[in-house]
């Protein structure tokens, strides 16, 4: 059997677990550590996928839920999966679809069976079953799927973590047997177990002894302080293969971005770029900057002036502020354009920094000039 998705290790850090790498695709090569755009609905919102293009990602995250409820995956599937739909060469990576249940729907009934919800667009009863998500994520065609888990709250019992553990761990061994296209889509397990250390050992150990071709870590920055994330992040790396990927599911602050490959993560995604820039909010090398405040009306600066992104050499403060508060929709466009591009540039940054021996350097260039304190 061919392997659809195959890590490729270049560098190791030689103060931290951070690692360079590659991670080859059927849609291109990705260079890690590296930072995915989230396109929930299949679209980086506000984003044309040659404005992604331009902007070098070369794998965005989908999810299984919304494509689902909305336009349903059989269209997905006639348009040409993802991709095609889309019109997106690069690579795609999905969500199971657990999260988004928990995080989306009402009137959600667990079971080791699966879990039954209502569509948070029309009320409808559905249900989710390690094997119906398989079958929706190999019609979405994504190169890399999730297998169905369950993202416990914080803070949570140790009992209902245990319980929950052992669902999502025979959850992934049903998602691999139901896999239908195994040489085309990697299928990633995910790490759960809460902040209980011997629970992600657990549950680490169980998912690698699946062979899995990659590895997720979940349940994390789900309302926990900071600290206890970095610990249970430097705790579990250690117990997943080296020559996999490892992915650390929905986190994307440039600090936690910074943590996470110092102890050995190599994907990451999150809404947080998108969203804050769709309130005026942007990353700039010295820290957020909201361009609706009062102060920018007359700063005829770029929002960022170490930024080389389109928009900061075209445009400025004031005029984006503008934009912003007369609601126009090329405001929230340029602020999205601009927080991919610091984030992805942010990781480009760390990879050179890991190649050349001096990522921990570079973390604390950083840090001082964003404004960070501590770690
Ligand atoms: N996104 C952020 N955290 C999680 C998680 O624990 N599980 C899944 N499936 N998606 C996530
Ligand atoms: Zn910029």
């Amino acid at each position: 059997m061919t392997v659809p998705v195959r890590y490729e290790l270049l560098h190791r850090c030689k103060d931290t677990a951070a690692r360079r790498g590659r991670v080859h695709t059927p849609h291109g090569v990705i260079e890690t550590p590296v930072f995915m755009p989230v396109g929930t609905q299949a679209t980086v919102k506000t984003m044309a996928p040659w404005e992604l293009s331009e902007l070098g990602a070369k794998i965005i995250l989908s999810n299984t839920y919304h494509l689902h409820l909305r336009p349903g995956e059989d269209i997905v599937k006639r348009g040409g999966g993802l991709h095609g739909f889309m019109n997106w060469s690069g690579a795609v990576l999905t969500d199971s679809g657990g999260f988004q249940v928990f995080s989306l729907s009402e009137l959600r009934k667990i079971t080791d069976e699966g879990v039954a919800f209502r569509s948070h667009i029309d009320g409808s009863p559905r249900f989710f079953s390690p094997e119906s998500v398989m079958g929706i994520e190999n019609a979405l065609g994504a190169d890399i799927i999730m297998q169905l888990d369950e993202c416990p709250p914080y803070p949570a019992s140790r009992e209902y973590l245990r319980t929950s553990l052992d669902r999502t761990l025979a959850w992934a061994k049903r998602c691999k047997q139901a896999h239908a296209r195994p040489d085309e889509q990697a299928l990633f397990g995910i790490v759960q177990g809460g902040e209980h250390l011997d629970l992600r050992r657990e549950a680490a150990e169980a998912l690698v002894d699946l062979d899995l071709p990659g590895y997720a870590i979940g349940g994390l920055s789900v309302g926990e302080p900071k600290p206890l994330m970095y610990e249970v992040l430097a705790y579990t790396t250690p117990f997943l293969p080296a020559d996999k990927p490892r992915y650390l599911m929905g986190v994307g602050s440039p600090d936690d971005l910074f943590e996470g490959v110092e102890r050995g993560v190599d994907m990451f995604d999150c809404v947080l770029p998108t969203r804050i820039a769709r309130n005026g909010t942007i990353f700039t090398s010295k820290g957020k900057l909201v361009l609706k405040n009062a102060r920018y009306r007359e700063d005829f600066s770029p929002i960022d002036e170490d930024c080389d992104c389109r928009v900061c050499k075209t445009f400025t403060r004031a005029y984006i502020r503008h934009l912003l508060k007369a609601e126009e929709v090329l405001g929230i466009r340029l602020t999205s354009y601009h927080n991919i591009h610091f984030l992805l540039d942010l990781m480009e940054k760390m990879r050179k920094s890991i190649e050349e021996n001096r990522f921990l350097a570079f973390k604390r260039e950083f840090y001082n000039s964003y404004g960070y304190t501590g770690q």
